[in-house]
């Protein structure tokens, strides 16, 4: 199961084996133990956090107990593994088992969801569509 901390008013910390999409739609390994994800929207090495996030005042407010409607869709690969792709000018769409929690510990688990990394969501850590006013 892929784990992904939250870090307030900072990064995706992602944990856990998992195949990356990049935007082209090319698999990726990207490899790191944790890899530190951009959900700011402001990195210059997407889709890693490049610090950006410290020179503006990005406000996180993670709202992991708020009810989120995910579908049962199944993980796109047969054994399991959890795929992640980023959505150009979108979201993280994360494709599996997911294990999401805050630094307050509140956790959410769920199999298909989409993250926000363009900064604008109002329902952080999931996308709320935003994206589409801004790109
Ligand atoms: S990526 Fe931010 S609202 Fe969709």
């Amino acid at each position: 199961m892929l784990k992904i901390k939250l870090i307030t008013n900072g990064p995706l910390r992602i944990k856990g084996p998992f195949v990356y999409i990049d935007e082209q739609k090319v698999s990726r390994d990207i490899k790191g133990d944790p890899l530190t994800l951009c959900r700011c929207g402001r990195t210059k090495m997407a889709p890693f956090c490049d610090e950006s996030h410290k020179f503006f005042s990005f406000n996180t407010q993670d709202q992991l107990k708020r009810e989120y409607v995910v579908s049962n869709e199944q993980p796109n690969l047969d054994d399991g593994t959890t795929v992640v792709t980023g959505i150009e000018n979108g979201p993280l769409h994360i494709s599996g088992p997911t294990f999401l929690v805050d630094e307050s510990h509140v956790s959410w688990e769920g199999n298909n969801v989409k993250l926000c990394r363009c900064g604008c969501s109002q329902i952080k850590p999931f996308c709320d569509g935003a994206h589409k006013r801004i790109f």
